[in-house]
């Protein structure tokens, strides 16, 4: 495979993981910086992925560590693993916050499962019954935010006993490939 074809063939598995549960890239660390200057890292479901802008989407809680890390410091690294194909994804770009209120939250609350928007609202509330009726309480939409991820570059690295192989990638503004070459791993 040519270097723009293994960039293609990365961001294929990342959009395939938006839609498979079961893909070894469908949980990636998000990686912040505190207040402190200290690096986080927390796992993410990843919701959908784009190929052609070099985005990557993430729900969360505009409640969390992470929400507030973004909002004073966009710059963020996220990192995938498929332990099945042995590939390490490291994307290293910056977070867009979509809160409340905003087209792209209400957008995706729109699309997500009864179970899902539950998850935050914190569930029913104690001593209740966790019925479809209940799960489908729509106050946790006021806490539901969207972080869009845009790529500027990819660290790729294959792990192959005795032929390690490893290359670099970034992208302009609008997704394009700017530049590839492979390195020593
Ligand atoms: C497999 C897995 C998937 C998770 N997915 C999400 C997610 O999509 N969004 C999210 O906000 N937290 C998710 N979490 C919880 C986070 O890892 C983290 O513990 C929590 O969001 C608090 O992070 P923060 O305090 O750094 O903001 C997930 C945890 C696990 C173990």
């Amino acid at each position: 495979m040519s270097l723009p074809e293994l960039d293609e063939a990365a961001w294929i598995d990342l959009e395939l993981a938006g839609t498979d549960p079961n893909s070894g890239f469908r949980y990636v660390n998000l990686c912040t910086v505190d207040p402190d200057g200290h690096p986080q890292a927390r796992l993410v479901v990843l919701r959908s992925a784009n190929g052609q802008k070099r985005t990557i989407e993430i729900h969360t809680d505009t409640r969390s560590d992470k929400w507030r890390e973004i909002g004073a410091n966009p710059s963020v690294t996220l990192l995938a693993f498929d332990p099945a194909r042995g590939q390490q994804l490291r994307l290293r770009g910056t977070a867009e916050r979509h809160g409340p209120g905003s087209p792209v939250a209400a957008d995706a609350w729109d699309r997500l499962s009864p179970w899902t928007r539950s998850t935050y609202a914190g569930g029913p509330p104690t001593g209740e019954r966790s019925d479809a009726a209940n799960a489908g309480d729509e106050s946790g939409k006021v806490v539901f935010g969207v972080i869009v991820f845009r790529a500027s570059e990819l660290d790729w690295f294959q792990l192959e006993r005795g032929a390690n192989r490893r290359a670099l990638f970034s992208y302009g503004s609008r997704g394009e490939l700017r530049d590839a070459r492979e390195i020593n791993p």
